[in-house]
């Protein structure tokens, strides 16, 4: 077993309150070593499956000597990719970017869990860039939280302040590029280095030589989604109603819509709006979603719906380390989602569960601890069989 992966030089309040979501900021020397979890090759790898997301951007000539300024001559391809891509890729200048490395290396796990002083909830997927002497995605700025972490090799970073993102921006087949921005950081970050780069932040990594990084990417739920989300919710579960004009009276303006139609409307919003129960429901569904799909896998043989007498005293239950998951109280009960999955369960079942989720096993002897064991040992059961549940001994 390797020695559990820790931050250092990085106090988390302080963190919090002065950079998170506000400033980049850089954590030199954060890890003291870094476990090498994939190589090039295997990266490379990677992108030929079909059901792997991968990127490679060939830059137009080696920018480590510019300063935050793009040049014409980008150019993106997206995966999957053959042998004879990599073949006629020049010797340098060029990245490959991998997407959702934590579902494909379980292992990479370790690097996420660096950041859970940040909820869970908020995190979306692990990335990681091989690239060559001058290569890189080009001077840019993202609309979500990332940490970068160094791998093998060294890479000068410029990152701007967040905000300030210059008007004048390229778009080419794909890549949008600012055309320059003030860097008010510059360094060339080599492996253990973090570096926290908030939303609407300008970046622009080059690398010095050939490096690897790995980018911890984090998620917010946009007002755009949650629309979309209620609209499904609707259509799954609310009975449809047609408005009513029973009302009517012979009317002069046939082509306006009357203020009863509009109360109509407004209520129905109104009503779903009141309903904290189903908003919670909702939110809990989506942020659990997977990036990707599920990576949870159900065991060999089903175990039977009585877990707590099946399990053996020596047996523990953990949740399965790729899952993405949360949990909300509502109305006095426990409302919890795994992996896009959601359920509803008596109060009592909060703290179990929520062991479960700080990463926490529980024994027979937790299960037998609470109140409505039966139906807690057939939820449990239940999640064993789905895998979001691993039984270790
Ligand atoms: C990279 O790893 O080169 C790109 C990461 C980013 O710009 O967010
Ligand atoms: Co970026």
């Amino acid at each position: 077993m390797t020695k559990p992966l820790v931050l250092r030089h990085f106090d988390k309040d302080s963190f919090l309150s002065n950079y998170w979501q506000k400033a980049p900021c850089l954590i030199k020397a954060g890890l003291s070593e870094i476990p090498e979890f994939i190589c090039a090759d295997e990266l490379a790898g990677l992108s030929l499956e079909e059901e792997v997301e991968s990127r490679i951007i060939c830059s137009p000539t080696d920018n480590s000597a510019e300063h935050g300024k793009t040049q014409d001559g980008w150019k993106l391809q997206h995966g999957p990719f053959d042998e004879n891509t990599f073949a006629k890729l020049p010797e340098r200048n060029w990245t490959l970017l991998v997407q959702t490395i934590d579902f494909w290396i379980p292992e990479t796990q370790q690097l996420v869990d660096l950041f859970n002083f940040i909820p869970r909830w908020r995190f979306d997927d692990l990335m990681v860039s091989y690239a060559t002497q001058g290569g890189g995605v080009g001077p840019h700025y993202d609309n979500y939280d990332v940490f970068l972490v160094q791998g093998a090799g060294e890479r000068r970073w410029q990152v701007g302040a967040k905000g300030k993102i210059p008007e004048e921006q390229k778009y080419i087949d794909g890549l949008k590029h600012l055309k320059a921005f003030k860097p008010e950081i510059d360094v060339i970050m080599q492996p253990g280095d973090i570096l926290y780069i908030p939303p609407e932040t300008a970046h622009w990594g080059v690398s010095v030589g050939e490096s690897l990084g790995y980018s911890v990417g984090f998620r917010a739920p946009q007002s755009r989604d949650l629309f979309a989300m209620i609209a499904n919710y609707l259509e799954e579960t609310e009975s449809n109603e047609f408005f009513e004009d029973v009302y009517r009276k012979k009317t002069n303006n046939s082509s306006c819509l009357e203020p009863e139609l509009i109360k109509w409307a407004q209520d129905k919003i109104n009503n779903l709006s009141k309903n904290q129960e189903v908003i919670k429901q909702i939110l809990s569904n989506h942020l659990s979603q997977p990036k990707l799909e599920s990576c949870a896998r159900p065991p060999e043989l089903p175990f039977p719906k009585f877990l707590k007498e099946t399990l053996l005293p020596d047996q523990k239950l953990t949740l399965n380390p790729g899952s993405y998951f949360n949990w909300v109280m509502s109305e006095g009960r426990l409302i919890f989602s795994i992996d896009g999955e959601t359920f509803s369960c008596p109060a009592t079942f909060k703290e179990p569960i929520e062991r479960l989720f700080s990463g926490e096993s529980l024994e027979v002897t937790d299960i037998e601890a609470v109140k409505e064991k039966f139906a807690f040992s057939d939820l449990l059961a239940s999640l064993v069989n789905k895998g979001y549940l691993i039984v270790t001994a």
